[in-house]
């Protein structure tokens, strides 16, 4: 699938996103090892802290379907300057994929690229608990 389809897909689940309180709407797929995708919108909540992000929602739906190794993740939004996945969508990643390719889309379409690596340079993993 290219970059562009797969961004294409992640501006289309963006417009499911529940999101009454900031109304920044975020939409997320992640392409798996084996091909198959997965999306997921942000969903807020009155009590904010509850909030999910679109990134995590994706994650969660694959994980849920059994998929554990992802390639590449797409993530789009409504405004005029590209979202980068948040901190903790980064290690939520990470703990799956630490090299994932993570591509931003602005709502212009243009894009940008990046390994998970980059963004998250010296990730906590499970090799650092020394009990895995
Ligand atoms: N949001 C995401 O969905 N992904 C991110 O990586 C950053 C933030 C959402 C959460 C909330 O609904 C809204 O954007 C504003 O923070």
């Amino acid at each position: 699938m290219t970059d562009r389809k797969l961004i294409d897909l992640a501006t289309e689940v963006m417009e499911n996103s529940y999101s009454p309180y900031s109304r920044f709407k975020v939409g997320a797929v992640v392409e798996c090892s084996d091909g198959s995708i997965f999306m997921g919108c942000n969903i807020e909540n009155a009590a904010f802290g509850a909030t999910m992000c679109a990134e995590a929602a994706a994650i969660a739906s694959a994980v849920s379907a059994g998929k554990r190794s992802f390639k590449r993740m797409a993530i789009t939004s409504e405004g005029s300057v590209y979202c980068f996945p948040c901190g903790s969508c980064r290690q939520l990643l990470s703990e799956f994929s630490p090299d994932i390719e993570v591509l931003c889309a602005r709502a212009d379409g243009r894009y940008v690229s990046y390994s998970l690596s980059a963004l998250l340079p010296m990730a906590f993993n499970k090799e650092q608990m020394g009990n895995t």
